[in-house]
């Protein structure tokens, strides 16, 4: 076999760009799970670099969980657990060779399950902590707890006040608690006509009916949202997630925020902004808790940055319902287990959660980049740094009959169809998860097969008279 010796840029720290490569060479399959990273002094002269940078960078390799050093054997090229940790979600075990564009994942990475590991550790250590995680806390959360995710947020561009913070179980509890709190069985909501499959559970949940609000290039049409108001009784709440809409990726324009404000200042509705896909803040418009701070709830979570799996996220609410809030969730499950608090708070506030951070953001531009390139010549919408893709089908194709094709080509993907309200009509489109693939050659390969179809397009297979 011949040696792995990675291309470097001219300028750069060396350490840092040979790390790099390592983790882009395995994200691409040119290193594979368990291969062995050449002997560091070879790789050394090759490059023409010391030991010590060589070193320095299958440490940093393996700081950022990509590989793993066995005294006396050499480094390898860990193997990808984290991918098969989403075998329970999908409805079919994920097989071998299958490529599930289906659900929206954040892409895999070894480190998380090793910063996972490390937090574990630590808090195993601390006597006092265990005390504390063995006993009953308050319902909204450890105040501790409250002021550091509250930090978190901040950091990440999203400032908010740590006493209107609620801990929740995810954005899915988020989503939950809030039409628990704020509607009654029976009174209607309103959401895009396109909306997160969860709210429409959610709200099916709690016997409540979702309006489907039209949307266009802007995102939610307030012309339709103010006749809606005005032709019946208003919602009592009008769900959005404005950075962008999944499945779609529109964003809710500045001037559209503006009008929602104003109609539900009017007409006397809760806004619920979910804020759960991660965008960086670049990317981001005006929040609206900024907007109307006095009739918002903002759902956060870690699910989309550092793992689904953790169940953590945030409600931020106005005083007004906090009490009612935490009622709510003391009604269900008293509070959040805080042990998993606590490792959520070590975690994002350490190095790891930053590297990974970065890495992210950096990997999902490039997952971006790939897609719009496979599908140059088809009309595409999501943002740059989102986890999905949106492809409307040229005119005649159905989606129905793409899906299956796909399927059978090892490819899963998901139709309009979980995301319509009620019994609003699904367009041809598909939205692709692009962040779920294992790694990007995957990614790739998946487009490829897409791509080939759209050029050929399937019979459909019904026999019917
Ligand atoms: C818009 C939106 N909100 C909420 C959620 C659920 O988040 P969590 O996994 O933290 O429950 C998702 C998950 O995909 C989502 O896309």
């Amino acid at each position: 076999m011949t040696m792995w010796i990675p291309q470097l840029a001219e300028d750069g720290v060396r350490y840092r760009a040979i790390a790099e490569s390592i983790a882009v060479a395995i994200q691409a399959g040119e290193l594979s799970a368990g291969q062995k990273l050449p002997p560091q002094r070879r790789l050394a002269d090759r490059l023409g670099v010391t030991v010590g940078t060589v070193t320095r960078a299958y440490a940093e390799a393996e700081r950022q969980g990509w590989v793993t050093a066995r005294v006396g054997s050499g480094t390898f090229v860990r193997g990808n657990e984290a991918a098969s940790g989403q075998d329970f979600l999908a409805s079919r075990p994920i097989e071998k060779g299958i490529i599930d564009l289906s659900l929206s994942l954040p892409p895999p990475h070894p480190m998380r399950a090793a910063s996972l590991g490390r937090v574990l550790h630590e808090i195993a250590d601390d006597d006092l902590l265990l005390q504390r995680a063995v006993e009953y806390q308050p319902d909204r959360g450890v105040p501790e707890h409250r002021e550091r995710l509250a930090a978190w947020m901040c950091e990440l561009g999203m400032p908010v006040d740590d006493e209107a913070l609620l801990v929740t179980q995810g954005g899915q509890h988020g989503i939950s608690l809030a039409l628990q709190a704020l509607a009654r069985p029976g009174e209607r909501i309103a959401a895009d006509v396109l909306t997160y499959p969860g709210l429409i559970s959610a709200a099916r949940q709690a016997h409540l009916k979702v309006a489907g609000v039209p949307m266009d290039d802007q995102g939610m049409d307030m012309d339709a949202l103010a006749r809606l108001c005005a032709q019946q009784q208003p919602p009592r709440l009008v769900y959005v997630t404005p950075d962008q809409n999944n499945p779609t990726g529109t964003p809710l324009s500045e001037v559209r925020r503006e009008r929602l404000v104003t109609l539900a200042r009017r007409h006397d509705f809760w806004i619920v902004e979910d804020g759960v896909q991660y965008l960086p803040e670049s990317e981001r418009g005006t929040p609206l808790y900024r907007l109307a701070p006095e009739r918002t709830l903002f759902i956060f979570s870690t699910s989309k940055v550092l793992a689904g799996g953790l169940r953590i996220g945030t409600l931020v609410a106005p005083a007004m319902l906090r009490e009612r809030l935490g009622a709510t969730l003391r009604a269900q499950n008293w509070m959040v287990p805080p042990l998993m608090v606590e490792a959520v708070c070590r975690w994002v506030t350490s190095d790891d959660s930053r590297a990974l951070l970065d890495w992210l953001v950096q990997e999902l531009g490039e997952r971006q980049q790939l897609a719009r390139q496979r599908l140059a010549g088809y009309t595409t919408s999501g943002r740059l740094h989102g986890n999905n893709l949106w492809l409307p089908l040229p005119e005649g194709l159905r989606s129905a009959v793409l899906v299956e094709a796909l399927a059978q080509r090892n490819v899963l993907v998901s139709s309009a169809e979980p995301f319509c309200v009620g019994s609003e009509p699904a367009p041809q489109a598909l939205r692709l998860c692009l962040s779920a693939a294992a790694s990007r050659e995957a990614l790739a390969q998946a487009l490829d097969t897409l791509a080939e179809l759209l050029a050929e397009p399937p019979a459909a297979p019904w026999q019917t008279l």
